[in-house]
């Protein structure tokens, strides 16, 4: 068989395949150079702009801080203590038995920032009363105006099983006799119960009634605040139409913000009242329909309405298993007459308790079913002054010469030192009270 030899290769052509290979590698690394450059420029740049995007985010917040800082210094320095003259600027009308106050300093000075859902404490020389009358109003528009409060409040009718007790005396007041021009004397804002408006957390606020007022100051203050992503919904409940307050401005809140839902429950609807039109739901608010409407169960509910509806509804708001540390309310009651809402805790040894009112002599023993000390001391006919009933005004300020006291409810303000509430307040063992 013939067999054929492969050409050989010339020297020449070896060096040229040598030096385009080398070619070859040069660009290869040319171009990985040019791909690494591009690379790390790009995450250079990227870095750049990450770093001056938190340097600017950085300098944002500082910004903020040092601006929440001196508006909260001006705000320490127009805050006052005692009673401050205000006008009643504008007397405005919001359904039946309802009215709004738009109160403006008479020193013309600015008014602090309150934090939504605090109150004013009224004291008013009312005709016919022996002494002045301390009342509280939850203040009830957002807290951005510096130079008004408003205070939304419903006339207090006679109970409907006692026709002869005369209606509530302050509210009667306010809505009878008070009229644009008049003064009155108010305390500077107050109260434990409010929102915290650095929180993003979403919020369900629970409304009964007049109750709507310290809710809607919160709501105002998160649909005009920078936060107005916040989700927050609203559940209120009312008998019917003739006592659904700002029935228009809920409604538009609920139809600009899509952060905002707002839903309105009626008790007794009247014939006039069209469901989907004027209000969502029959019925009253319940947790049922909160657990039907909230996507879950991780919010901060806000509660507030007359005390047993507060007091059904944060039990059952526990039960579907809301930590007690996200749920929080106000309970309005009536100043006159005691409230029905939580029964005082239960203490050890308290059919043993003794409490001496040294002013007036009196020894009394004190067990569960006295309630507050200031119920105590009025089934004994020791005089305390009282104005709100709820630990929220500071009349009943008394001061505490032996032993100590504990408190249903948490106090708007603090007492002062030594000193306690007793209307809200009950012994802690033997207990002697300067009344
Ligand atoms: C922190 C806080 C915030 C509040 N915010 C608001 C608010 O924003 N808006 C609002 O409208 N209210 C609010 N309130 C309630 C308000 O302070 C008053 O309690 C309410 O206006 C009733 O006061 P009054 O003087 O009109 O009634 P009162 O004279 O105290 O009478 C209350 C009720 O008891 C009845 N009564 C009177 N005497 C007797 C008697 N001997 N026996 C049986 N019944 C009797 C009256 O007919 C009336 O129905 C708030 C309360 C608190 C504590
Ligand atoms: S009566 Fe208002 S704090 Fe006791």
């Amino acid at each position: 068989m013939e067999r054929k030899d492969a050409p050989p290769i010339s020297g020449l052509k070896l060096v040229a395949v040598i030096v385009q290979t080398i070619g070859v590698i040069i660009i290869g690394a040319l171009l990985a150079q040019v791909v690494l450059f591009l690379v790390s420029t790009w995450h250079r740049v990227t870095y750049e702009r990450q770093r001056r995007t938190l340097a600017l985010e950085l300098l944002r917040c500082r910004v903020e801080a040092a601006r929440t800082l001196k508006v909260g210094q001006e705000d320490e320095k127009r805050f006052w203590g005692g009673f401050r003259k205000f006008v009643v600027r504008q007397k405005v009308r919001e359904c039946h038995d309802v009215y709004s106050f738009y109160l403006a300093p008479h020193d013309r000075k600015p008014l602090p920032r309150f934090q939504p859902g605090q109150h004013l404490v009224f004291k008013l020389h009312i005709p016919d009363t022996t002494k002045p009358v301390v009342r509280c109003y939850s203040l009830s528009d957002s807290p951005t105006q510096s130079d008004y409060y408003r205070i939304t409040i419903k006339r207090e009718l006679s109970p409907s099983d006692n026709p002869d007790v005369p209606a509530g005396l302050v509210s009667s007041y306010f809505h009878n006799h008070l009229q644009e021009g008049d003064i009155l004397d108010v305390k500077a804002p107050s109260g434990k119960f409010f929102l915290d408006l650095t929180s993003a957390a979403p919020v369900a606020f629970v409304a009964g009634g007049v109750g709507i007022t310290p809710l809607l100051s919160m709501l105002n203050s998160i649909t005009e605040g920078a936060a107005t992503t916040r989700e927050v919904w609203l559940f209120y409940g009312v008998s019917n139409g003739t006592e659904h307050i700002m029935k228009d401005h809920l409604a538009q809140l609920n139809r600009q913000y899509h952060n905002v839902h707002v839903h309105v429950c009626y008790s007794q609807p009247s014939d006039a009242d069209v469901i989907g039109e004027d209000y969502d739901h029959s019925g009253r608010v319940s947790v049922d329909l909160l657990r039907g409407l909230l996507p879950s169960n991780n919010y901060e509910f806000f509660l507030c309405g007359p005390p047993a509806m507060m007091d059904s509804l944060t039990k059952q708001l526990k039960v579907w298993g809301i930590p007690e540390d996200k749920i929080f309310f106000e309970a309005f009651g009536s100043a006159t007459v005691k409230k029905t809402a939580a029964p005082p805790p239960r203490l050890a040894d308290a059919t043993q308790v003794e409490v001496f009112f040294s002013k007036t002599g009196k020894r009394c023993q004190w067990d569960q079913k006295h309630g507050s000390l200031l119920e105590l001391a009025e089934g004994n006919a020791v005089q305390i002054d009282f104005g709100c009933r709820a630990g929220s005004c500071g009349t009943c300020l008394t001061a505490i010469k032996a032993g100590d006291v504990t408190y249903m409810t948490e106090p708007g303000v603090a007492p002062e030192a030594g000193s306690c509430f007793p209307c809200i307040a009950i012994p802690k063992g033997h207990v002697t009270l300067d009344a």
